[in-house]
């Protein structure tokens, strides 16, 4: 093995292979671990009565939970993670995880065609903002041309849609693709949460007065 050598001042630094995990500490433990278990169909790697590392694929925790003393409540207008994502290969999987969720007692907040994603939000007992999303193209190079498209810019958020009527229209035999490439076309609020920045989604469900609250993306 030859030397390490940086690229430079001025050069990339090279990039991570994967995400591995996110580690939420929470004051309601065990709470927040039952829910973790249920909603990701995890089991634990290692736990104890202060941290439990959460597996569900190959890797050994994608969600670590941990007990530390002194934290107080998630304040929705703090800095920081707004979301974390989950991606299904299929529409019927995310489907299937939102019907089964709804089974353990998890309802969604938000369910949206994004464009390029078709994707349904969660909220966890301290309030953190999950996401479970389908791609929407079948190639990260299609989902790319679409996000640099100016039907993207004209509406980054989506529009909303119904998983049951979802469901429905699967069972009775339509296609994935049809229903994930919904004409997304213009929102309402869209331009105009444009000039609130990154905080814009955010103050919408501020002043609509919606539960749900965050950047989703
Ligand atoms: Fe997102």
């Amino acid at each position: 093995m030859g030397s390490i050598n940086g690229a430079g001042k001025f050069g990339k630094v090279k990039s991570h292979s994967k995400l591995a995990h996110v580690v939420l500490i929470t004051n309601q433990f065990q709470k927040m671990v039952d829910y973790y278990k249920a909603f990701l169909g995890a089991e634990a790697s290692h736990e104890n009565e202060i941290m439990s590392f959460l597996t569900y694929d190959d890797e050994h925790h994608r969600i670590a939970i941990a007990a530390i003393p002194g934290t107080g409540p998630k304040d929705p207008r703090s800095c920081g993670l707004a979301h974390i994502a989950f991606s299904f290969d299929t529409l019927r999987d995310l489907l299937q995880a939102y019907t089964e969720r709804k089974q353990h007692g998890i309802e969604p907040l938000w369910s949206v065609n994004h464009g390029p994603t078709t994707s349904i939000y969660y909220q966890d007992p301290d309030g953190n903002h999950i996401e479970t999303q389908v791609d929407n193209f079948e190639t990260n190079d299609e989902a790319t041309v679409f996000m640099q498209s100016a039907a993207f810019a004209q509406n980054p958020i989506g529009t909303d849609f119904d998983p049951e009527d979802h469901i429905r229209r699967l069972a009775a035999g339509e296609d994935e693709a049809k229903l994930k490439r919904v004409e997304v076309g213009p929102r309402l609020v869209a331009e105009k949460l444009m000039g609130y920045g990154c905080g814009g989604i955010f103050f919408y469900y501020l002043v609509t007065g919606a539960s749900n609250c965050g950047m989703y993306a």
